[in-house]
């Protein structure tokens, strides 16, 4: 029998997976049809949508449907079942995740959204609120526990140590989070949910890449992976897992399929054998001194743009005709 020449395995969160696609936390998530769509597609785990700890008022549904799903979907799938908790009390993030970890889940990723916009809180406080939410989480499961976090950190380095010394077991860099726009013709706010590019995932490969080196346990990418070539670069720069969520919203969960198929041609193409032996090796791990680089880098960046020919910005700009069908509201007095 011939063993498959490029051994796609990974461990992440302790888990052993056979392969590292990993839907993200989305919609697509919500049904047990669709997590075993997911399976069959390649999946190596699952990440189930998030839990929300809204007043009882605010629910669409009861929590108890979500530890429902986590029993079935654990009845259901070989593959790990990562459920997703986003509270916010203290006693909601205990009991909701201690709740989780009762129904079943293999892991449990933290969504925190702890968004400050008082003058007079420092970065710091903030920073305390996301390692007392992992201390209250780790200490009332006994399952691994991930932090999805957003990329807007004074020192996401120290922050990183920190949330490990908390009980952290991983990381999702990064969560993306919605971004409001104005609607110029109703004069308010302009509500079209933006799905991803791959031009964004480099923010998280840059940050996984400097991350690696301080072995503050597992790292998970996530923001504008879509191909193969985009998951060997995040396994290369350190990531153990990638999860993918606007991809498979825009061409359906079966697309799992090419993006194995693409991540196999690429580690043909690249010599690769195994994941495992390849993480991190175009890491920062490998660079004497990162701060450096990363100056050298943003130099010739900068430099290197004179050279190549300019994009055309086309695509961004508003088609006029819609503008012209239309009769914008007059402009309002502030
Ligand atoms: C419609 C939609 C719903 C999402 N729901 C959740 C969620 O419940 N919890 C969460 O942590 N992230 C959620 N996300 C964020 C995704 O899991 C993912 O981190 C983000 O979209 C970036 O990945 P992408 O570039 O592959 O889309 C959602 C994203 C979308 C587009």
């Amino acid at each position: 029998m011939n063993a498959p020449a490029h051994d796609t395995s990974v461990n992440y969160l302790g888990l052993e997976l056979r392969s590292p696609l990993v839907p993200s936390a989305s919609p697509l998530g919500a049904k047990v049809e669709s997590l075993q769509e997911m399976e069959e597609s390649g999946a190596g785990a699952v990440v189930l949508p998030s839990l929300f700890e809204y007043p009882l008022e605010m629910r669409a549904r009861h929590p108890e449907y979500y530890f429902d799903e986590i029993t079935q979907a654990k009845a259901c799938l070989k593959i790990p079942v990562i459920a997703s908790l986003n509270a916010s009390t203290t006693a909601g993030w205990a009991s909701l995740a201690a709740r989780i970890a009762e129904a079943g889940a293999d892991a449990l990723e933290l969504n925190i959204y702890q968004l400050s916009l008082s003058p007079e809180v420092p970065a710091a406080q903030v920073e305390r609120a996301y390692l007392e939410v992992v201390e209250t989480v780790t200490n009332a499961v006994g399952i691994p526990v991930s932090i999805k976090l957003s990329p807007y950190f004074t020192n996401l380095t120290g922050l990183a140590k920190q949330l490990r010394e908390a009980g952290a077991s991983g990381l999702v860099l990064f969560n993306r989070f919605y971004q409001s726009d104005l609607d110029l013709l109703s004069m308010g706010p302009g509500y079209t949910l933006r799905l991803s590019t791959s031009a964004e995932n480099r923010l998280p490969m840059r940050w996984i890449a400097l991350l690696y080196q301080h072995e503050i346990g597992y790292l998970a990418a996530s923001t504008g992976i879509r191909t193969g070539a985009d998951v060997l670069k995040m396994i290369l720069s350190g990531a153990s897992v990638t999860q993918l969520c606007s991809i498979l919203l825009q061409r359906g969960i079966p697309w799992l399929k090419i993006i194995n198929e693409e991540l196999h041609d690429w580690m043909e193409a690249c010599h690769i054998t195994s994941l495992r032996a390849a993480r991190g090796s175009l890491s920062h791990r490998c660079v004497e001194n990162p701060e450096q680089l990363e100056r050298e880098e943003y130099r010739k960046a900068l430099q290197g743009y004179a050279k190549i020919d300019v994009p055309s910005w086309h695509d961004e700009v508003p088609l006029r005709t819609e503008a012209h069908h239309k009769t914008p509201p007059p402009v309002r007095a502030a």
